[in-house]
């Protein structure tokens, strides 16, 4: 059965056009049946606009609070009776409900190898860290910020001369590989987020992965 996709937004889309392109050439058997951007006017929106596909904008900047915005987003993601949520550039910190109403069904792409780099500038971070390889990771979203078990990584190196632009562009292409590929994974059932106590860890084809997720290398 195809599964159903909603993408959170908040900017250019490119991860999100890369799971349309995958949905639609039948690499994933899945149909990105919504979009929601926090933001008016971004190029993501005009992206899911071009692909046919519903999308809307549920701006953050209208609610007082994140207690106020979450619910009414939740209610925008559950009229499309969504499998997976996908966040591609979705620049919100979650409220512990909204997490907990999608756990182990929402999936976030983070800009660093996790655990390092969470939050923002990750590009500038490394860079300035003195680091010679930087990276990507996708993993299930939990209530701690970036801190959700990891499915996937993808590593690139730094190079001396490297802006953080360069760098970033660098990444990009690879968060056009791994997130499309891990959402199929979801698609084809073969990914779950797994718990122990308190501990919680993500388990492809019935294996435990290890904390930096499947082939870290
Ligand atoms: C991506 O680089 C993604 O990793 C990052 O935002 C960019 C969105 O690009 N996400 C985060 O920083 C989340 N903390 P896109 O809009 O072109 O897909």
């Amino acid at each position: 059965m195809t599964k159903r996709i909603v993408v959170l937004i908040s900017g250019s889309g490119s991860n999100l056009q890369a799971i349309i392109d995958n949905c639609q050439s039948d690499a994933i058997a899945g149909e990105v049946v919504g979009v929601i951007s926090n933001r008016p006017g971004v190029f993501g929106l005009e992206r899911a606009e071009n692909a046919g596909v519903s999308n809307q904008v549920v701006d953050h900047k209208a609610y007082n609070s994140r207690e106020e915005y979450d619910p009414v987003l939740q209610q925008a993601i559950d009229a499309y009776q969504p499998d997976i949520i996908v966040l591609a550039g979705f620049m919100r910190i979650l409220t512990p409900g909204f997490v907990q109403h999608y756990q182990g069904r929402m999936l976030n792409i983070h800009p660093s190898l996790l655990p390092k780099y969470q939050g923002l500038n990750t590009h500038q971070r490394a860079i300035d860290a003195g680091d010679q390889e930087h990276g990507v990771s996708v993993h299930f979203v939990t209530e701690e910020l970036d801190g959700g078990p990891v499915v996937l990584q993808a590593k690139v190196p730094i190079f001396a001369e490297d802006s953080s632009d360069d760098l970033a562009a660098r990444v990009h292409q690879q968060e056009h590989r791994i997130y499309p590929l891990v959402v199929g994974w979801m698609c084809q059932e073969r990914l779950e987020m797994g718990s122990e106590g308190t501990t919680s860890f993500a388990v492809l084809d019935g294996n435990k992965l290890p904390a930096q997720g499947y082939a870290a290398n």
